[in-house]
């Protein structure tokens, strides 16, 4: 904790960051009164097009009660977003280990740690975050800032906001290598910024000057282990490490990266609390961050940091003291992946004509054994002659989300392994079973 240098200079930071936030604060909350004159009920096609959670097909296919047998064969199927449902049933052998109580009057107040540069930092659930990666050892948290976000959708606008250069001629380029995570276009290009700009695949990138790289590892849709493909100098790499975790891919050292970015949704798969976290080597672009997060919610909800720090506590509990009642967390998500990926290869084979990425298997330092990849996602190819995938499983009831949002073609769709084990059933069972 180097950063802690001399109380004296912390003091003055301290006074002058009340002060700041303060007047922040005024200003808000007076110009959100405004606004609330005029609600908002606009919401970019763009983002409903491209993030996991917003986009909602909503489809009122009759549901008919369970018991009726042959009904569920006709039902739709919606695994189009990355809902992380599957893990309920994990949270729910917990009981109460994992509830927690908060008073009506308690976690008032905008601030959490006015040390800490992340002022708005649980203490608690930084604690927790540190804990969990020394366990797994899937990330370095030394020397780094950390920065909670609500979710990493909003971390990742926050590093956009702190590495753009502000007084440049032109927008930094951003670019991801395709197939991309389908929110990386939407959300970087949906204020129409004057930093920074979606410029596309970045393999095809051969733009002089600064630019941004996200590093999606292991990748959202087609769940590979990646690296930074362009290869000069002048570009930020942000690593987007939402899936390394022991149920997805094998641990092999503990990621070291400038800025690299982390979630609950696909760690834990508490999704709906909206908490992500950033590990930051870079001073400057850690306040940055903060920054951006004050303008833009001046903080994030303690009720969900709280309630985030109780979810990693159990977790790290139950990987470092195994009872009969508690299986270790990792162990037991990767057994559920392992079967579904083991489900899915065996309903691709009958049926005959999709295919699957294959991957290498690879030793794993936390679970001591070697795997393959088991991403949360399938991307699956459609063989020919089926042109448009996403159209011919829409035939068939299943929702998915077209190759098109990732970068690429028609003839690939990304379909969501996370849904509770009723779904998932459901559509091996049908995928299996579709024949031209
Ligand atoms: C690669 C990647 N990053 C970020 C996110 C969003 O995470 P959060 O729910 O924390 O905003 C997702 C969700 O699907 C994702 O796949
Ligand atoms: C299965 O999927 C349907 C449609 O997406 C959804 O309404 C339903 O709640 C899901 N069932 C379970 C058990 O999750
Ligand atoms: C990157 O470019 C340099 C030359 O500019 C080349 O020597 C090197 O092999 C390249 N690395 C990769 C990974 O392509
Ligand atoms: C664990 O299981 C064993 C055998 O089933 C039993 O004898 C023991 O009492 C259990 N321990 C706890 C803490 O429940
Ligand atoms: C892996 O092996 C190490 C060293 O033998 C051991 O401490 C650890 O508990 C093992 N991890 C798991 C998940 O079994």
């Amino acid at each position: 904790m180097g950063r802690l240098s001399s109380i004296f200079s912390l003091r003055h930071l301290l006074v002058l960051s009340l002060a700041a936030n303060a007047s922040l604060i005024l200003r808000v909350v007076y110009e959100s009164d405004k606004s609330s004159l005029n609600p908002v009920n606009q919401r970019s096609d763009a983002l409903m097009a491209g993030d996991d959670a917003t986009q909602k097909t909503h489809f009122s296919a009759p549901s008919p009660p369970p018991s009726v047998a042959g009904a569920a064969e006709d039902r739709v199927i919606n695994l189009d977003h990355g809902d992380p449902t599957m893990y309920e049933t994990f949270w729910q052998k917990m009981g109460d280990k994992s509830t927690i109580v908060i008073p009506g009057w308690q976690s008032m107040s905008y601030f959490s740690d006015v040390g800490n540069l992340c002022w708005f930092l649980e203490p608690e659930f930084g604690k927790e975050i540190v804990r969990l990666h020394k366990i797994v050892g899937n990330a370095v948290t030394e020397d780094r800032y950390i920065v909670v976000g609500t979710g990493s959708t909003q971390l990742f606008q926050a590093v956009l906001y702190a590495v753009s250069p502000h007084d440049a001629a032109e927008p930094m380029s951003v670019v991801s290598a395709a197939p991309y995570y389908s929110s990386y276009p939407a959300i970087t290009d949906c204020l129409k910024s004057g930093l920074y700009t979606w410029a596309g695949d970045a393999r095809e990138f051969n733009k002089d000057g600064p630019f941004i790289e996200l590093v999606t590892s292991p990748n959202n849709p087609d769940g590979h282990t990646r690296d930074s493909v362009v290869n000069r100098t002048g570009g930020i790499l942000v690593h987007d490490l939402a899936y390394y975790w022991p149920q997805y891919t094998a641990i092999s050292a503990p990621a070291d990266h400038g800025i690299m970015l982390f979630t609950v949704s696909k760690s834990t798969g508490h999704a709906g609390m909206r908490i992500g976290w950033a590990l930051v080597k870079d001073r400057e672009v850690a306040k940055k961050m903060v920054k951006y997060i004050e303008l833009s919610s001046i903080g994030v909800s303690k009720d969900s940091q709280l309630r985030a720090a109780r979810v990693l506590k159990v977790l790290s509990d139950s990987c470092e003291s195994p009872s009969n009642e508690t299986q270790p967390f990792f162990n037991s998500v990767y057994h559920i992946m392992a079967e579904r990926w083991r489900l899915l290869r065996e309903a691709v084979k009958h049926s005959g004509l999709f295919s699957l990425p294959e991957f290498s298997p690879a030793y794993c330092r936390f679970l001591n054994q070697s795997f393959e990849n088991q991403p949360a996602f399938a991307w699956l190819k459609c063989e020919e002659p089926i042109e448009d995938c996403e159209e011919f499983l829409r035939s068939k009831k299943i929702l998915t989300r077209s190759g098109r949002q990732f970068g690429v073609g028609p003839q690939y769709v990304r379909i969501s392994l996370l849904d509770r084990d009723e779904n998932f059933s459901l559509f091996v069972k049908r995928l299996s079973n579709i024949h031209l």
